[in-house]
């Protein structure tokens, strides 16, 4: 049976009705090419500098800070890019040890081959981050801080104005990974202390493949994509036109519904959710349970259970949630983000996170609770 209740909106959101039906009218009319001198190319160079604007809207900045790419991993590697090729002479970078792989992995690679150290912040048992490690972290050599906004697995939350702040203070280049923040709660990115964002449209009910970097007024920039002087010289390539009206729709539909008091809304879902699975489900573990979370994002474990067992019990019955971060696939290593909150073994198997959207409705997060006991059970069966 195909899922009939989505909970993985931390994976990838559906597309909202009105982005694709902006979407699918800009295929068949924007089929111009941005950089052409006719009227075509500039109905689509208006369409995308439109877009530009509603999602500059959602971030509060300018729309000329911001540069289209291919996603929010794109926007992740142009960054970190950008500031250790503007600081020549630094050799350390700072970040976390539960950043998305698309942090992670570009670091990994800046270590393994080119001789950067990689400084790992440890975080706490809820998740938390202790800004005074950051502080001490900090030194002359520092190229790039870069921390997320928001955990893709557990929502945990950081301050980013406080962090940013050191990095101010310090003269240290700050990159904040916001991919899961968009959408979920006010973004002021000429405000924040930050150089550089990134964003996804897919995670706020826009299009996959699109996605776009915030620069501070000050931020050095290179491109990752070298070639034609598109974005301003700062990304290359004939631009996803379609994709970007929808970025741009989904923006202004995400702020409109944050306006309209959506998070509010979706806390109180949160908290039906949270306080139904503590009863029906004694003895479980909502990880970042104590710290501040994105009100759509419950990642809780189940003593001696298996998160695969019980994402397939799930599908069967109707209802999509997953174990992790969707990019670690069919991997069933526990998550290295629990690792690094120190979950303990017996639970760190029996994940799973359930993350919702303005979409979802008090009655599929009844119908949730409704089977959860029994797929538990069924699980632990299993696993012992
Ligand atoms: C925190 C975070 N950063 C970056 C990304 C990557 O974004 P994209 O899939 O658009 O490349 C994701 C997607 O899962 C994410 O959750």
């Amino acid at each position: 049976m195909m899922p009939k209740i989505y909970f993985d909106n931390n994976a990838t959101t559906p597309l909202a009705p009105e982005v694709a039906a902006a979407m699918a009218i800009s295929l068949k009319e924007n089929f111009g090419n941005p950089s052409s001198g006719h009227a075509l190319g500039e109905e689509a160079r208006r369409a995308v500098e439109e877009g530009r604007e509603r999602v500059a809207a959602l971030l509060h900045c300018a729309s000329e800070r911001l540069v289209f790419t291919g996603g929010g991993s794109e926007a992740n590697c142009q960054a970190i890019l950008s500031a250790v090729l503007a600081r020549p002479r630094a050799h350390k970078i700072v970040t976390s040890a539960v950043e998305h792989p698309s942090v992670q992995q570009p670091l990994n690679f800046l270590e393994k081959h080119h001789g950067y150290q990689i400084q790992r912040l440890p975080v706490d048992a809820a998740g938390r981050l202790d800004s005074a490690r950051l502080r001490a972290a900090l030194s002359e050599d520092t190229a790039l801080v870069s921390l997320m906004a928001a955990n893709n697995e557990t929502g945990v939350l950081w301050d980013l104005a406080e962090l940013g702040a050191i990095c101010r203070e310090r003269g240290v280049l700050f990159h904040c990974d916001a991919v899961q923040l968009a959408g979920k709660e006010e973004l002021r990115a000429e405000e924040w202390p930050v150089d550089y964002l990134s964003l996804a449209a897919h995670k706020l009910h826009g299009p996959k493949g699109c996605g776009a970097l915030y620069l501070a007024r000050t931020a050095p920039v290179t491109p990752l994509i070298m070639g034609a002087g598109q974005e301003g010289g700062r990304r290359a390539g004939t631009e996803n036109v379609a994709g970007i009206v929808g970025f741009g729709l989904a923006c202004e539909l995400a702020a409109a519904h944050l306006a309209g008091g959506g998070r509010e809304k979706l806390a109180v879902l949160g908290r039906k959710l949270e306080a139904g699975i503590r009863d029906c489900c004694p003895g479980a573990l909502i990880n970042g349970g104590e710290a501040p979370r994105l009100a759509n994002t419950i990642n809780v474990s189940f003593e001696y259970c298996s998160s695969a067992q019980m994402i397939q019990d799930l599908d069967d019955r109707g209802f999509a949630v997953s174990a992790h971060a969707a990019c670690h696939g069919g991997d069933l290593d526990p998550s290295p983000v629990l690792a690094a909150m120190a979950v303990p073994e017996s639970y760190r198997h029996g994940t799973l996170r359930i993350s919702l959207s303005r979409l979802n409705s008090e009655a599929e997060v009844a119908a949730f609770l409704a089977v959860l006991p029994e797929v538990v059970r069924r699980s632990r069966q299993v696993f012992v």
